[in-house]
């Protein structure tokens, strides 16, 4: 046996497929999730998909004794456990504060009694904000924002006094733009973790992962990730819900290529005490991923293209990975069609409650979309 991981978060989407991946590559793995019912339903039991081999200790990454227990004998931690969704972050400030930091910091003063050799925590490319963005000189600009009258005339891109702006891709270096309460507090976590790693001798690492697709992400959760809320939305006989215009480019990268990320950032000491953008390096807009996936799905079915702007979104981001190619020796495998294929093979089997509309509503109401 190669050594024993701790995956909080480990029984959701992205946990899931690294266990698999480690226990491939002769890992032991522990999981300790609390099992969240807006990404495991009501009834919250171990997920089907959850490989047999990994010992599940449910339990909440903010309750210390449960994190205390969850760390014994334990080699390597990834610190997957948080909220996800930046729209809802933007009205359930508290719990998102207290899982996303709260959580990271209790498994922190667990770590300090228990150290481990390597921590690896996910950041993402939420912290951002707007991606960079370079103007027809090739000038760059890191820290755009677009301003809500624009927003109001449908002027959706990024643009200076002279012209608008186009998006290249985004490297570390580009300054932190925090703009909703989800990106901050993935900031804390990466930055407590590296703080508290540098000063307890612990190698961290933060993988800053771009957006994620593929199995297993949770359908029925309006929150989630932007693939699997369509994927609901179609397999409900429903229009995708596009914001914006929907040319907005996001980078879409596969889970499995993520999982290898994470053991590489685990395996590698090129990897130590420092951030690494985790993406495709490929840029898509939202719209041609809503019509790729009807196709993949074989719906007839159009995107609808709601030209509303959601608080805290922004318009373009997609990765610069070189750092990633050069010292995790990372190279993502899977493209965006073959990605998409196995998608649709396993969408065929699932049921989706399309909760869209409900969390529509729930952003309008407080004035979250413009
Ligand atoms: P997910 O919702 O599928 O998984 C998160 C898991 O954490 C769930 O199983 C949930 O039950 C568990 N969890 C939530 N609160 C918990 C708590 N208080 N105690 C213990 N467990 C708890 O989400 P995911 O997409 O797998 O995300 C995993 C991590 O990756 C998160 O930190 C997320 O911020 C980060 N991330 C995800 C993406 C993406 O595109 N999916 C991109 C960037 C970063
Ligand atoms: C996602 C992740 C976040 C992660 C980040 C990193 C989730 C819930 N969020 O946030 O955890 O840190 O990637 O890249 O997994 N859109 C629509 N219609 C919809 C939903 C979304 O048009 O119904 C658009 C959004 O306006 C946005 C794009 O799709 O432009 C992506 O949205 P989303 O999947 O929520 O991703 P991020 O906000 O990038």
């Amino acid at each position: 046996m190669k050594g024993k991981v701790l995956i909080t978060g480990g029984a959701g989407f992205i946990g899931s497929h690294l266990a698999d991946e480690l226990i491939d590559n002769g890992y032991t793995v522990r999981a300790l999730d609390n099992l969240s019912p807006q990404v495991h339903g009501r009834q919250a039991k171990r997920p089907d998909y959850l490989n047999s081999q990994v010992e599940l200790q449910i339990g909440d990454v903010r309750d210390e004794n449960a994190v205390s227990q969850a760390l014994e004998g334990i080699d390597t931690v990834f610190h997957l456990a948080a909220m996800v969704g930046v729209g809802q972050s933007m009205y359930q400030i508290k719990d998102y504060t207290e899982v996303n930091n709260l959580g990271t910091a209790v498994l922190l003063e667990q770590l300090i009694k228990n150290p481990v050799k390597k921590l690896v925590v996910a950041s993402s490319m939420s912290i951002y904000g707007e991606g960079l963005y370079a103007d027809k000189e090739g000038k760059p600009y890191s820290s755009c924002q677009r301003n809500i009258e624009d927003l109001k005339n449908d002027n959706w891109e990024m643009q200076n006094e002279n012209s608008i702006l186009s998006p290249v891709p985004t490297p570390e270096n580009k300054k932190p733009n925090l703009s909703s309460v989800y990106a901050l507090s993935k900031y804390d976590q990466e930055r407590l973790c590296l703080m508290t790693g540098k000063a307890y001798n612990i190698p961290t690492t933060a993988l800053r992962f771009f957006n994620i697709y593929g199995t297993r992400q949770a359908l029925s959760n309006p929150y989630t990730g932007v693939l699997a809320i369509f994927a609901s939305r179609l397999l409900n006989e429903r229009a995708p819900m596009i914001f914006e215009d929907g040319l907005q480019k996001r980078d879409f990268i596969h889970v499995k290529d993520v999982a290898r990320a994470c053991r590489y950032a685990m395996e590698k000491s090129t990897a130590n005490n420092d951030v690494f953008n985790i993406g495709s390096g490929r840029q898509y807009t939202v719209i041609e991923l809503a019509e790729r996936l009807a196709a993949v799905m074989k719906k007839h079915i159009q995107p609808e293209v709601t030209g509303k702007y959601r608080i805290g979104d922004i318009r373009h981001c997609f990765a610069d990975i070189s750092k990633a190619r050069e010292l995790l020796d990372f190279e993502p495998k899977i493209d965006l069609e073959d990605g998409l294929a196995e998608l649709a093979d396993w969408l065929k089997d699932q049921i989706a409650i399309d909760n869209v509309n409900k969390a529509s509503v729930e952003l309008a109401s407080r004035g979250l979309t413009v």
